[in-house]
C-alpha cells in the first residue's frame, strides 16, 4: 500500500532471508490460502497438488499432509518425484513425463480426488478432472501450461457436473486479512523443520529472462530466484 501499512519487518534470525520469498512469502500464503480457505481438506481425504516439487506446490502437500490429509503430488522427471516423496514426505508422486498419467492416477489415489490445487492446467488438469470425487474442490490458482499457448480444450467438464465439484480461482491478494494467520502458522512450520523448501537462484540481473523461460518448460527445482549482485 502507498502509505506503507502492508510492509512487515521480517526476522532473518530464525530462517535465511530468502525463505521470505518462498514459504514465509508470496508462495506459501498462496497454498495456504488455497488448500486451507478453497479447498478445505477433512482429515483422511485425498488433495492432488500439480507442479508439486514447485515453490506454491511443495508447501500445499506438506500443508495437507499436517491438517490430516494424503497428499499426492504430480511433477515433471524421476528427480522431481524422488524430492517429492523423500523429502516433502507425500504420500505418492507421478512423474507425468512418463506417460502414463491416467493409469499411475488410479494407482496414487484409488478413492479419487476430494481436493485438487491446481497449477499447471492443460491435458492434466482434464486427466485430472475424470477423477474428481462427489462435492470435491479445486483451486485453480494456476496455468502455467498455458501461459505461452494457446489455451487446452477441456474435455471432462461433465465430471464437474456430475459430481456436483465446486470450483474457484483466486488470487492470493484477494483478501489481505488471510495473510498474517498464514504466516503464523507457515512460519512455525518452517521454522521447526516441518515445512521444507528448495530453491533455484540465477546469479545476477542478466540471467533473469533465461531464468524464466527455464520456469516455463520445468528447468526450476523449487522457488525460481534471481540474486542481483
Ligand atoms: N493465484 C495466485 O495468486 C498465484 C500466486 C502464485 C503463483 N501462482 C501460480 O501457481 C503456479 C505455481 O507457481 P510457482 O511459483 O510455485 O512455480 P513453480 O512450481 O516453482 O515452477 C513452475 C513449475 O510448473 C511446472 N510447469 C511448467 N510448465 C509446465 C507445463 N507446460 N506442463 C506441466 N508443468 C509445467 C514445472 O514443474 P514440473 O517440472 O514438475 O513440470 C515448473 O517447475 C503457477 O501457475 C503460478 O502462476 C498463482
Amino acid at each position: 500500500m502507498a502509505d506503507g501499512s502492508n510492509l512487515r519487518k521480517v526476522d532473518a534470525g530464525a530462517v535465511p532471508l530468502s525463505a521470505f520469498l518462498g514459504p514465509l512469502g508470496m508462495p506459501g500464503v498462496t497454498a495456504w490460502v488455497g488448500l486451507l480457505d478453497i479447498c478445505a481438506p477433512k482429515t483422511g481425504e485425498t488433495v492432488v497438488v500439480t507442479a508439486a516439487s514447485g515453490a506454491v506446490g511443495s508447501v500445499v502437500g506438506q500443508l495437507a499432509k499436517i491438517h490430516g490429509a494424503r497428499a499426492v503430488g504430480i511433477a515433471g522427471g524421476p528427480d522431481k518425484c524422488r524430492y517429492v516423496l523423500e523429502e516433502l514426505g507425500f504420500d505418492a508422486c507421478i512423474d507425468y513425463k512418463a506417460g502414463n498419467l491416467r493409469g499411475d492416477l488410479k494407482n496414487a489415489a484409488p478413492k479419487g480426488i476430494d481436493c485438487l490445487f491446481e497449477n499447471v492446467g492443460g491435458e492434466i488438469f482434464d486427466t485430472l478432472l475424470a477423477r474428481m470425487n462427489p462435492f470435491s474442490r479445486i483451486a485453480v490458482c494456476g496455468l502455467i501450461s498455458e501461459y505461452n499457448s494457446q489455451p487446452y480444450p477441456i474435455s471432462n467438464l461433465r465430471s464437474v457436473l456430475v459430481n456436483r465439484v465446486r470450483m474457484q480461482g483466486f488470487i492470493v491478494y484477494d483478501d489481505l486479512s488471510r495473510w498474517p494467520p498464514a504466516l503464523t502458522e507457515l512460519g512455525a512450520h518452517v521454522a521447526s523443520g516441518r515445512i521444507k523448501y528448495r530453491e533455484s537462484v540465477a546469479e545476477g540481473l542478466a540471467a533473469a529472462p533465461a531464468a524464466l523461460i527455464s520456469l516455463l518448460k520445468g528447468g526450476n527445482f523449487g522457488k525460481q530466484l534471481v540474486k542481483l549482485t
